[in-house]
Parts: C-alpha cells; structure tokens; sequence
C-alpha cells in the first residue's frame, strides 16, 4: 500500500467527510476475518435509497480492506459504468480483477479489458493455467464465456493462495449482460470458496427481488445489509465537518429537513457555509430554511436535480406520466393516503388509481403499509408537493416567498407530524 493508493477513487476531500458507519464497517470487517480463516465468509448486498451512502461505504471499507489484509484483494466494478454487451463485458471483468490484483488500487483503471491490457496483467503474474483460460475464452459463445469470466477470480485466488472480494456497484444492471446471468452467477459462485461477492444498489425494488424473494436464484445467497440514514448526532458530526462547529439548534433543523439522509445533509450544510461566508448573511435557523428550499426548489439546486433525476428514472420505461404525477401530487399534499382517498380527491376511477399505485410500488418512490400508501423519501415528496404545483425558486428568494414556502411546509410535513404523535 502506498500513498497514492484509491487516490483516484476516493480522494483525501472526500475520505475527510466520511462520518460514522461504524456498525457496517465492522460487520464487513468481521466478514473478512470468517473468509481468511475459512469459516461462515458471506456474500453480502448493500441496498439503500438513492445517495444514501452506499458506495461511499464500499469504497471506505475497500481502503481499509487493502490497508490491512495483504491475502485479501478488492476488485471494484461499476457496473453503470461498463459496457455489458457479452464478449465485451467477460474480458472486461477478467481484465478489471487482474488489475485490481496486480496494482491493490494504486493505479487507476485504464484501457481495461483490452487484448494489450488483459495479457500484459497476464505476463506479470505469469501463471500457464491463467494464460490457458483466458486463450479459451476467445473460442467460447456468448454464455459460456460469461461462464469463464466469473470462474475467473477464483481460479486467480487458487492459484495465488489468496481471497478476492469482488465489489459490484449498481449490482441490478447485471441483468443487461444477459437474461440468464441470475441464475449462471448462483452456479458459480456455489462453486467458488476463495471468492466472495460485496455487492450495492441503489434499485431497492429490483435488487429485493434478486435478493429476497423466494423464487430468484440469489435467495438465500446474499445477507442484506440496509442502508438507513443518519441519526441526530450523525447529523451533527457530518455539519461539523462541511461547515464548522454550529449550535445544535442549526444541526437540528438540518436532520429535520433532511430526514438524516446524508447527501441532503452535505448539500444543506454547503449552501450555508456559502450564505455565511460569502453572502455575511448570519446563522440562524431561518437560513438554514432558506439553504433548503433554494437548494430543493430552484432548478440549478443539487437537491433539485437529485429528485428530478429520481422521478425521471421511475417512469423510464412507463408511459402515461401525467397520472402518476397526478396521483403523486395528491399523495405528496396529503403524506399518505389509501387508493379510494386519492382517487376521490384526483376525479379518477378507483380501480385505476389501484392499478397505478400497484405499478408504483415497482418503482422506488412509494411504498405500501396496511391499506395506505407513504413515499420513501420525504425530501423527495418536498420536492413533488411544490414543483408539481409549478413553484421553482432563484438562488435568492425574498424573504416573503420565503415565508410562505415554510408556512406550507409547516402545515404539510410538522402540524400533520405532530397531530399523528399526538393522536
Ligand atoms: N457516510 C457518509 N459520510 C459523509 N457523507 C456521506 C456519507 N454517505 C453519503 N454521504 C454523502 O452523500 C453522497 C452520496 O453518497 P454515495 O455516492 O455513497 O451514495 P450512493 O448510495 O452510492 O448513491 P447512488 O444511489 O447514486 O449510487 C456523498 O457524495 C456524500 O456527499
Ligand atoms: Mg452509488
């Protein structure tokens, strides 16, 4: 391990963020030591919502990983990042493990996957049987070079009398490579003893259903680890370290208006720092308001275009847009609600408003509790309840506007909050 070791993955800027996940680093931690001494090592999937944390999480615990365990190598893989056509991705995951094995993260992956790359990875371990498989690859057909390329890492692992932990990003998008890889992947990896799979992604619908339901393959496979989001003190060491020590009244009302997810906590924190040190505006619970709103509610906002690029995903492969929006905008003003209350306050037919919500539930917006219906994420839901009513902000919205916004958001998300407690 040198310096410059995941520099260009997981650069000092970052690493000096990242707060807490403790308990996770230690269950993986834990991991590692059953799979070095042969014991119960698992499989192990990270599912959390969007910006959640989750590849920080494999990329912190990668960097300790490589720190501290030499017969333990990570090889990383993004899969949104990779071409998943057949031939193309099977070289480029061989290519991606003798990377990662050959240079433990100091150098950053280029040209992976190419002939020059693949051999030249090849020679400097120098092993006949390594050489042998990959020249066989290039005779096989679509399936079983898929095949070949998973059994790849554990026949590295053998021959080199050490343990590969393969880090699969985006986990969900494996699918692309071919209709069958679920349950081709189920039979290699029963086969394998030197190899062990961390996977994450951010798809929770679709990676429940590879992961939890009895039918797919992978049931049983993969011990789940949920990503949840920070508590209070979480919170609070997370502002601390964005902007600087704060009174608890401000980190306070930055958990409650991010609900503890992280991502809306650095970007809240950032805006303020901003207000403060370049607009000399002071800190109040007020302008952490304002950081929020100007943030979710302008276009150029990061929170904006998180929760425009999560709607927009949803509906990717879903046409008629407009009645989910319609049906979400009532969801959004209301919190929750069952199938007969929104359709009575939309004017559509009940049996419809079932149907849509039930094709609801297959995206990662909503999620369904007795006979009622509540959004996983109420920053997101924030978002809906203005911008579907066509409000957007500048950078600078006056203080009136302002005042508004907090007053309706007080009667949506803290009055109806506090009346739910209360009764
Ligand atoms: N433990 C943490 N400490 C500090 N900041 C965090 C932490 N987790 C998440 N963040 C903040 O949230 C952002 C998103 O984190 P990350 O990319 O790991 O999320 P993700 O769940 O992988 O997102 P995606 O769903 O887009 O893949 C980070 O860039 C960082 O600003
Ligand atoms: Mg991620």
């Amino acid at each position: 391990m040198t310096n410059s070791t995941l520099k260009w993955l997981y650069p000092a800027s970052k690493k000096k963020l990242f707060t807490n996940r403790k308990a996770i680093l230690k269950q993986l931690n834990y991991n590692i030591e059953q799979i070095q001494t042969r014991e119960t090592g698992e499989n192990i999937v990270l599912i959390g919502l969007r910006k959640i944390g989750k590849t920080l999480i494999l990329k912190e615990f990668m960097q300790q990983l490589i720190r501290s365990k030499e017969d333990c190598v990570p090889v990383y893989l993004d899969l949104e990042g990779l071409s998943l056509e057949p031939r193309n991705f099977s070289f480029t995951y061989v290519g991606y493990v003798m990377h990662w094995f050959n240079t433990r993260g100091t150098i950053m992956p280029m040209g992976i996957g190419e002939h020059k790359q693949i051999y030249s990875e090849l020679a400097k371990i120098g092993d006949h049987e390594l050489i042998d498989h990959v020249n066989e690859m290039n005779y096989l057909d679509d399936e079983r070079i898929i095949h070949a390329a998973l059994d790849f890492p554990e026949l590295l692992a053998n021959r080199t009398s050490t343990n590969i932990i393969i880090l699969i990003d985006e986990f969900q998008q494996i699918t692309e490579v071919s209709r069958d890889i679920i349950p081709l992947f189920r039979s290699v990896l029963q086969t394998q003893s030197r190899t062990h799979y961390l996977a994450a992604g951010s798809a929770v619908h679709i990676l429940e259903k590879i992961f939890k339901e009895p039918e797919s393959p992978l049931f049983l496979h993969f011990s789940i680890i949920p990503i949840k989001p920070f508590t209070r003190d979480d919170t609070r060491n997370l502002v601390k370290k964005v902007f600087g020590k704060t009174p608890d009244t401000i980190s306070s009302r930055i958990f409650h208006l991010s609900f503890g997810h992280p991502f809306y906590i650095y970007v809240i924190a950032e805006k303020l720092k901003r207000f403060c040190e370049i607009d000399n505006l002071p800190l109040t619970t007020k302008l952490v308001d304002k950081a929020f709103f100007t943030e979710t509610l302008n276009p150029d906002g990061k929170i904006y275009n998180i929760c425009a690029y999560i709607f927009k995903e949803s509906f990717r492969d879903i046409r008629k847009e407009s009645i989910y929006r319609t049906i979400l905008k009532c969801l959004a003003k209301a919190g929750h609600g069952t199938v007969t209350q929104i359709a009575r306050e939309t004017y559509l037919d009940t049996a419809i408003v079932g149907v849509y919500f039930n094709r609801l539930l297959h995206t990662d917006l909503v999620y369904k509790e007795g006979s009622e219906y509540f959004f996983k994420d109420s920053v997101l839901r924030c978002w809906m309840l203005y911008t579907f009513e066509g409000i957007v902000l500048d950078d600078y919205p006056s203080h009136k506007i302002l005042e508004e916004l907090i007053e309706q958001y007080r009667e949506k998300f803290e009055k109806a909050a506090s009346e739910e407690a209360d009764g």
